[in-house]
């Protein structure tokens, strides 16, 4: 995971952004207009991430905060991740990249003050559920449903800092 060759994180820049709206409309049916992406960027540059290889966007993660209900601690309040959305093209799966760009958008979201990171994913969506169990997210929720094709969301939630045994190679060195 540790040696994707040629992959950098880095954050967001307006000129990824032409790239970044054809990686979200490639890989995802929840589409957002321009201007979602640059006030995610504005208000969370931290979080809005994207990979590169060998210098070409090839995908991206993006992660506001809010304030909410814990996930862990009843009668809690606290300061959540949310991620937005994340994507890497088809032919660049596989390599440790969606790990890459979660793990460092976590590491991100603690510079904010998150104490949890959450998000809604497709019941159906067993790939990027594995993704999130793999770093430790865990079902705490169901919306009935959520999207737009009447298809049921998963809530899934971490608690951050991440677990020692849940970050990758490629976290531990930034
Ligand atoms: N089949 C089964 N599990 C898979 C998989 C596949 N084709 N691809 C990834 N995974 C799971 C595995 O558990 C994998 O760990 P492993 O390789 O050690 O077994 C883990 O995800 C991490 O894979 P990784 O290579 O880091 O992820 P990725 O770069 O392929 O990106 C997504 C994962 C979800 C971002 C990517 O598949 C994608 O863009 N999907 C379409 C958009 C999407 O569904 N976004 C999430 C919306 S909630």
């Amino acid at each position: 995971m540790g040696s994707i060759e040629g992959l950098t994180i880095r954050t967001f820049r307006d000129e990824d952004l032409d790239r970044v709206v054809y990686i979200n409309r490639t890989c995802l049916p929840e589409n957002y207009g321009t201007y979602f992406f640059l006030e995610i960027h504005e208000n969370y540059p931290k979080t809005f991430l994207v990979a590169e290889v060998d210098g070409r966007v090839v995908g991206y993660i993006m992660c506001r905060t809010e304030y909410g209900s814990s996930n862990f601690k009843r009668l809690s309040i606290v300061k959540k991740g949310h991620v937005i959305s994340i994507a890497v093209l088809p032919e660049y799966r596989r390599r440790g990249i969606g790990t890459a760009l979660l793990t460092h958008c976590l590491k991100n979201l603690e510079e904010y003050g998150a104490k949890e990171c959450f998000l809604e994913v497709r019941v159906s969506n067993e790939v990027a559920k594995s993704l999130y169990s793999k770093l430790g997210f865990k079902s705490v929720g169901k919306i009935g449903g959520y999207y737009f094709d009447g298809e049921d969301a998963l809530i899934m939630s971490v608690k951050l800092p991440l677990e020692m045994q849940a970050r990758t190679p490629s976290e531990s060195q930034r």
